[in-house]
């Protein structure tokens, strides 16, 4: 079957900055407690003129231009989010602003797993002959969906979004070595945005424009001790697909949620801070959007050599977390 490789990347970051000296003029909270709790600095934040669709279509643009793969060239187009501005979905009106006309496009919701989800999705359909070129975009505007009253959650997210090109090469040239996907229902309540399910008549006339979703709502320890638990199992499960171990790891690439987790787990798998990539002091938790963004960012740095072997893991609400193993 067809190999896969990641021809392209970009991101887009929204205008808007929130530090947290700025959050501590809003709730109860100090730079301090924010810096080494979770190792946040600021977060970008979408303006009123962004949305999930400009987001999406510059890193896409950008993500294109990369790979030298013109739109109408795409098959498929996956956009992960959690935060669609349409709940229909929103990769229909990405696929439209970039002009992508003989691709299909829809959404994938896995929240901050979305964009290792999205890229496992998107090899599915590479190894089987029915797609050679697929854009993949991860992007969040979470700060839409975050009670900023409360100081356990609004100092964590950010919004932003990131793409990558994903074509079908020889076989003897496959990048993705290896990938685990795990979902957990039991734990659903840890980490929710929910829908807040009144009980409607069905003759009763349906209130417009009135907030039906709860804001975002945290186990935040919870949430912190599955990640710290199972995204290195989840990473070693990858790695062992890929016939691989922890120390011919040259990257790890985790969902960026608080720095605190991403060096506990590169402590379970014994990889030194330097190999750790983590852009999180300047975004926050950006959710699908994160692991693209900062690939993105790594890439542009020069970091990443040609042959790398990178640990990607993405994990969030759901629960869901995955892995995937890439070779650069
Ligand atoms: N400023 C100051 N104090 C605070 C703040 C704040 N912003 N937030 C909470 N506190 C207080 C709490 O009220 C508590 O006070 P108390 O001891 O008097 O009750 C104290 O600080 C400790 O609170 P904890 O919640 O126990 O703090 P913890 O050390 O667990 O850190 C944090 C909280 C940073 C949220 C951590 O639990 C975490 O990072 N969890 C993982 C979250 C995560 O990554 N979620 C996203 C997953 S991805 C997705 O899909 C969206």
């Amino acid at each position: 079957s067809a190999g896969i490789g990641i021809t392209g990347s970009g991101s887009a970051a929204p205008a808007g900055r929130l530090t947290n000296q700025d959050l501590a003029r809003m709730v109860e909270t100090s730079d301090d407690w924010i810096t080494t709790r979770t190792g946040i600095q600021q977060r970008c934040l979408a303006t009123p003129k962004e949305s999930l669709l400009t987001l999406g279509t510059e890193a896409s643009q950008k993500a294109l231009a990369m790979a030298q793969v013109q739109p109408q060239e795409l098959d498929l187009v996956i956009l992960a989010t959690s935060t669609p501005d349409d709940l229909f979905g929103s990769a229909v009106s990405i696929q439209r602003a970039i002009g992508a006309t003989q691709a299909v496009a829809f959404d994938l919701t896995a929240a901050c797993s979305g964009f290792v989800f999205g890229l496992v999705n998107a090899a599915q359909f590479i190894r089987t002959g029915a797609y050679r070129k697929v854009l993949l975009i991860g992007a969040d505007i979470l700060s839409r969906w975050v009670d900023w009253s409360d100081r356990s959650t609004c100092i964590l997210f950010g919004d932003g979004a990131g793409a990558v090109v994903i074509e079908a090469t020889a076989p003897d040239r496959d990048r993705l070595l290896g990938f685990e996907l795990c979902s957990d229902g039991s734990l659903n309540h840890t980490l929710t945005l929910n829908h807040q399910g009144e009980e409607k008549n069905l003759t009763e006339e349906v209130t417009v424009g009135q907030g039906k979703y709860q804001p975002i709502t945290m186990k935040g320890k919870e949430v912190y001790r599955f990640a710290v638990e199972k995204v290195p199992e989840v990473i070693l499960k990858a790695l062992f697909h890929a016939e691989l171990t922890a120390e011919q790891v040259d990257w790890l690439l985790l969902h960026q949620a608080n720095q605190r987790i991403m060096d506990a787990v590169a402590q379970r798998l014994n990889l030194p801070p330097e190999r750790v990539i983590s852009n999180l002091a300047s975004y926050g938790n950006t959710s699908a959007a994160s692991i693209p963004l900062a690939l993105d960012e790594a890439q542009h740095a020069g970091k990443l050599k040609s042959g790398d072997i990178i640990a990607m893991s993405g994990f969030g609400a759901g629960l869901t977390w995955g892995s995937a193993i890439v070779q650069w």
